[in-house]
Parts: C-alpha cells; structure tokens; sequence
C-alpha cells in the first residue's frame, strides 16, 4: 500500500472540516448586492470625496516619483513622505511617534513578537485578534494568561496569583502587558478600558503595567473626528501601544503603531514584519493619507452622525420582530457598535436566505468564533440607507417564521 501523499493529507484535513462545517470558502458576491458585512464602516472607499482626493495625491507628484517603494523601509523603502505620514498621524492620534506596518497583522505580529521581554508577562482578553495571538507566540515572554473576555474582576484575577508567586512582579522589576481591543470585531463591544486601567494602577502601583490596546475596529468610527475608543476616553497617555489600522473604516491597507520615540526605534531594529517586508508604496501611503486628512478635516464625522442614526434605526427594526417562541434568536449588540451579532444555532440558513435576497451578511462559525456562539454578523455603514434596513429585518423576519425549531435554547 502506497503511503498518503502530502495532497492527500491536505485533502484529509480539508475533509475533516467539511465533516464539521468549518471548512472556509473563498466567495465573490455580486457588485448589485446590499453591504451589511463589510469593515468599511464609513463607506469611505465608493467616497467621491475620498476617490477625488486620493487621484488628485497621486496627480500631484512628478511623473519621476516612484509608485513602488523599493524595499524594506531599513533599505531603500523609506521617504520622506512615509515619515511626514507618521508625523501627521501621530499629531492626529496624539502620540508621541507612529510608525506604519504593511498590515493590522503584521503590526500586532511585529509588536508582540518583539517587546515584551523574556520573562515578562501578557495577559490578553480571551476574545483577543489572531494576529495578536502570533505575535505572543512569537514572543520570548513568559507567562501568558488569558482574562475572561472584558472583564475588570477576570483581569485581575489573573494578575493576582502571578503576583503572589513572583516578587518581580510586585516589586515591578517584571513588566505586565496587558493586551486588549478598543472594540471586538466579532461582537462589536467596546472594551472597559478605564476599568482595567484601575485594575493595573491597584495592584501594580510601581508603573510595571503596560497597556497594549488595538483600536483596528474603532478607526474613523468611535471617538473625537473618529480617533478611536482611546482619544474618546482621554487616556492615550496610559496605553503604551496603540494600534490603528488603515484596510476598515480607512478604506485602505496597513496599519499604524503609536508609541514612545524609544519603542519606534526598538521596533526599527526588532520586528522583524517590519524589517524583512518591502514597504508600502506611494499609492498605499497616499490613500492613507487622504483618510487621515479626512479625518483631521472633520469631513467624516457627518459620516460617523449618519452611521450612528442608521445603527440605531436597524436596532428598532430588530428589537420590533417577532421571534417565535421555539425558535433561538438573540440579538447581541453593544450600543454605538455598527456591528450587530444575530446569534442562532442555523447561521448559515439565516444569511443564505439574506444572501439570496441580495443582503451581503455572514454566517460566522467556530473556530473563528467559539462553539456555541455562532451567529450571523451584521455591519452598518455610512452608506446604507434606511429602506435597505427595513428590507434585511423583513427577511429576517421572514426566515424567523419559517426557521427550524431550535432544540435547546442557548
Ligand atoms: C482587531 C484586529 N487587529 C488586527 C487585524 C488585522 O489587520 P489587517 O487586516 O490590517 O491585517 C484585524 C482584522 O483584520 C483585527 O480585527
């Protein structure tokens, strides 16, 4: 008997996700349809305003400009355009110094990897992004400990047995990352940052704590002219790092790290994502730039008004339908949050019948979510109307009167 191919292996593993419906597909969906799914929560990239200014950057330089970058930012990859592009955005984000990466996930992998030092400790929020899982596992940290999903009293219980068995903790001679999101992308919550900043100022009162926080949901949508959860607070003197990504609600691609001067240096000579990856080219940082001047400018916070409005409206339309008594459907939903969990035990029936009625929506399924937490995930933007709304609760108002009996109730 032949031994398996490596073809056949992949084919395996591919075959066992089938067998457990978590096997992922690559989709196009039709141009006519309904956006309720993207992360482009300010519907800036069809923006005539954003397209306009983005042409009239990339018009406004000699034709000798080179669209590519070259290489590594240590290399050739570098200009001085990148750099007045940190500038501006660092002044925007009120931090001392920024810094871009070519992606959210590379920034996170970067980052993690490459600061906490050995023996230091991570605790991170249990809902916390993949790329923020690499970047620990990349990590030569010590212990990492995860805290119940935004929870102040789970944050500090992890902290407090690690403290009673290490004195370098207590005494502050041990750092303590904590790492969290301003705003989770799968439930769309917003993180309790200034309690877990009280947690941290308790029980490590010698400055050992260091805040890690990843606003990548929060961009352009939450906070002063939409400089995320952090500015909102007041409180980005407390966060160590900050990072904002450009590929949501920015409508391009790459992400931001904020810090301190010395950390932008350690990350110039340590993160490895950053080092050995050739840079973002000119048209990528001339979109970047032409969000963040929308951003600075004020134009877009008619746009974060506008999205506001629509959430609340799609809240009335769900909290309005009628939910058979046998059947489970909850409604997840954080206030202000332009992302909106419809959670069932049939997702994917749910946003196929929306799909087919020409309603972009996802069905998310474990792994990416836990078991038992599947749902559909629904997001607004800036650009969706009100009749568009109204059409997706009456489909699925529609799939509720025809939906299977749900066993068990969650
Ligand atoms: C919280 C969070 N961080 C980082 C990323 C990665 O950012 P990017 O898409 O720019 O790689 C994402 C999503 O993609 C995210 O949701």
């Amino acid at each position: 008997m032949t031994s398996p191919t490596l073809v056949d292996s992949l084919s395996a593993a591919l075959s066992r996700r089938e067998a457990k419906s978590a096997r992922r597909r690559l989709t196009v969906l039709p141009r006519t349809a309904v956006d309720f799914s993207s992360n482009d929560f300010l519907s800036l990239s069809t923006s005539s305003a954003y397209r306009e200014r983005f042409l009239a950057h990339l018009n406004n330089t000699p034709p000798s400009f080179p669209l590519a970058s070259g290489g590594s930012r240590l290399l050739d990859g570098n200009s001085a355009y990148a750099e007045e592009l940190e500038n501006f955005i660092a002044t925007f984000h009120q931090a001392p110094t920024a810094l871009l990466f070519n992606s959210g996930y590379d920034a996170n992998v970067g980052a993690l990897s490459s600061i906490p030092q050995p023996g230091d400790v991570i605790l991170y929020d249990e809902l916390i992004h993949a790329s923020i899982h690499e970047g620990m596992r990349l990590s030569r940290a010590g212990p990492r400990k995860m805290f119940a999903h935004s929870s102040p009293i789970g944050l500090r219980e992890a902290l407090q047995p690690l403290m009673a068995e290490d004195p370098a903790i207590r005494n502050g001679q041990r750092n303590v990352f904590v790492v969290i999101e301003s705003i989770y992308s799968m439930d769309g919550d917003v993180a309790p940052i200034n309690e877990f900043i009280a947690v941290v100022d308790d029980l490590l009162p010698h400055g050992n704590g260091y805040f890690y926080v990843d606003e990548a949901h929060a961009t352009g949508v939450f906070g002063p002219r939409g400089a995320g959860v952090v500015q909102e607070l007041g409180v980005q003197d407390r966060m160590f790092i900050r990072v904002h990504t450009f590929g949501k609600a920015l409508a391009s691609h790459g992400a931001v790290v904020l810090c301190g001067p010395e950390t932008r240096d350690y990350l110039i000579n340590y993160a490895r994502s950053l080092i050995y990856t050739t840079a973002l080219g000119f048209p990528f940082l001339a979109a970047i730039r032409t969000a963040y001047e929308l951003l600075s400018s004020g134009e877009t916070e008619l746009l974060q008004h506008r999205l506001q409005q629509l959430i609340r409206h799609l809240r009335q339309q769900l909290d309005d339908l009628h939910t058979p008594q046998s059947v489970m459907f909850e409604i997840d939903h954080f206030p202000t949050s332009p992302i909106i969990s419809l959670r069932t035990s049939h997702p994917r029936q749910l946003a196929s019948l929306c799909q087919s009625k020409g309603f972009v929506v996802r069905a998310i399924m474990p792994p990416t979510v836990p078991v038992g937490k599947e749902r559909v995930r629904v997001c607004l933007h800036a650009g969706n109307t009100e009749v568009e709304i109204d059409g997706l609760a009456k489909v699925i108002q529609s799939w509720l009167e025809r939906s299977p009996i749900t066993e068990s109730k969650l």
